[in-house]
């Protein structure tokens, strides 16, 4: 393929680079326990945690940080996080029985998303903190704590469809929560479920990377509240759920030249970047363009913590221009955060082995097909495009992929290998899964890697903690999903151990 390449390098914190410039490990993994692998890093959740919580301090704020646990099945994250002073929010019968069993209390945990009979009866009996969808839920609720003589139970309303007075910005439309035009019934419902209902607060989840949406939610969240006050009820909380993203690749000038070139190959003003000409959204219709570009913002420099800091200043223009963080600490109001993917972030990597390499014709992009199904490494599932790492099998024979520098989150260099013939330059690839299906890939992107890899390597997919390692994951073809196994670092060394064996007091003097 002719041209520059077109890299997308991932963004690595000094975790992520220290564990993919370690190949005697990654490889001794895989060998012992296959491809795919799944590598979780449980001291960056409780490192990501302290920056959400500093954002906290910086505002003055009070209340509560619960990972959303939908995020990533582990239970050496889950128990890491018991180990700190953080929530947990729940979605299923399953998961609230997963953090129970971490360690988690039930003042630390609170439960969202559709809920079942069962979901709610132990919800209730444990006293975890429960968001109701609907009245439905509400009176629901209600009748399972008379009939079964549960504690008085603890309840947040997740209200939706806010829409801002006076200039035109409407949160988008979302199957959960009730239209905050409907409050006044549901407030309703919570007086006369006051003996067994004891409203905590509102709630709100916006699937959306815009804070402006998400500041009209919160302002509308904040005059449900004042209503609540008027009515004599005390609510003391706002939980504004989560979404506050995270920044995947390492170098903003790649994104916007890979954005501004997939364009012109959809065109037709250069060749494809993609399998089969895919335009992520974008088509070509007589020479225009037309569609919308399906992809997740990639490279975000405002992501994660400080996203929530950028949210919490913004001003409430319907209620005086203040910055929002400055009306909920002036009612004194908790605010409680539900990060998933940003709490996550850094805390993951899935390694695939490089089963074939295959040329094509007419130095097309080399066929790469991995030990992994597409649904193992779910970034393209997310709209997430970013490079996977090469780990070379012999890497003193062909040069390492990466380097560790003592920096932080500098760009990924290539080494020039050492071999002559090995293949030093680089070269473009398409990645196939390992799944009898014509659409088993594991991106769509002709991906570039610096140089080209043999059988027996691994590609490392970096930052996959956050949904795109076991949420998609299936059993299909009788095909294996993916261990996983918890690392972390003791004087200088990498330790691991399987997932399930992970507890706090594994690491040699216990997480801190
Ligand atoms: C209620 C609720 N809270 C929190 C989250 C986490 O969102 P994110 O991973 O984008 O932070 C979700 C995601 O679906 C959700 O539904």
């Amino acid at each position: 393929m002719g041209g520059q390449p077109l890299y997308l390098e991932p963004r690595l914190e000094s975790r992520l680079r220290s564990l993919l410039t370690s190949p005697e490990l990654l490889h001794t993994l895989t060998d012992a326990l296959g491809s795919p692998l799944n590598l979780v890093v449980p001291d960056q959740l409780a490192d990501n945690l302290r920056q959400f919580r500093a954002v906290y301090g910086t505002h003055h704020l009070s209340g509560q940080v619960f990972l959303a646990h939908k995020a990533n099945r582990s239970s050496a994250l889950l128990r890491r996080l018991a180990a700190t002073d953080a929530g947990v929010d729940v979605a299923s019968l399953g998961e609230l029985q997963h953090a129970l069993g971490a360690g988690l209390t039930p003042d630390r945990i609170t439960a969202t998303g559709p809920k079942n009979p069962e979901f709610l009866w132990l919800a209730a009996r444990t006293s975890v903190t429960v968001s109701l969808d609907t009245r439905g839920e509400l009176e629901q609720l209600a009748r399972l704590v008379r009939r079964h003589a549960l504690p008085r139970a603890r309840v947040l309303l997740r209200l939706s469809g806010f829409e801002a007075s006076g200039v035109r910005v409407l949160t988008r439309q979302s199957r959960f929560g009730t239209a905050v035009r409907e409050s006044a019934p549901l407030l309703g419902a919570v007086e006369r479920h006051a003996d067994v209902l004891d409203l905590v607060g509102v709630a709100y989840h916006l699937d959306t990377t815009s804070p402006t949406e998400k500041a009209v939610a919160l302002e509308g969240c904040l005059r449900v509240l004042e209503e609540c006050r008027s009515r004599g009820l005390r609510p003391r909380a706002v939980d504004i759920g989560g979404g506050f993203g995270v920044n995947y690749l390492a170098d903003g000038g790649q994104w916007e030249r890979y954005t501004t070139e997939l364009t012109e190959a959809v065109l037709g003003i250069r060749p494809p970047l993609t399998y089969g000409g895919h335009g992520y959204g974008l088509r070509n219709e007589a020479g225009t363009l037309r569609g919308t570009l399906g992809l997740y913002p990639a490279h975000r420099p405002v992501a994660g913590a400080r996203y929530l800091d950028e949210l919490l200043s913004h001003p409430a223009a319907s209620l005086g221009g203040r910055p929002l963080a400055a009306l909920l600490l002036e009612h004194l109001y908790d605010l409680h955060t539900e990060p998933g993917r940003a709490l996550l972030d850094q805390c993951g990597v899935t390694l695939t082995k490089v089963l074939e390499v295959r040329d094509q014709e007419a130095d097309g992009p080399l066929h790469l097909r991995l030990a992994a199904k597409a649904d193992d490494v779910a970034l393209e599932e997310h709209g997430v495009l970013m490079d996977p790492v090469v780990v070379p099998r012999d890497p003193a024979g062909r040069g390492a992929a990466l380097t560790d520098p003592a920096g932080g989150d500098a760009v990924p260099r290539v080494l020039p290998g050492a071999g002559g013939d090995a293949g030093t330059e680089p070269v473009a690839v398409h990645l196939f899964g390992s799944r009898c299906l014509e659409s088993d890939l594991i991106t769509r992107r002709t991906v570039f890697l610096p140089r080209r890899p043999a059988p027996g390597d691994l590609l490392a997919f970096a930052n996959t903690a956050g949904y795109c390692m076991d949420f998609h994951a299936t059993r299909a073809q009788h095909q294996p999903a993916a261990r996983k196994v918890a690392v972390w670092q003791e004087s200088g060394r990498w330790r691991w151990c399987l997932d399930d064996q992970y507890w706090p007091t594994t690491p040699v003097g216990g997480a801190q």
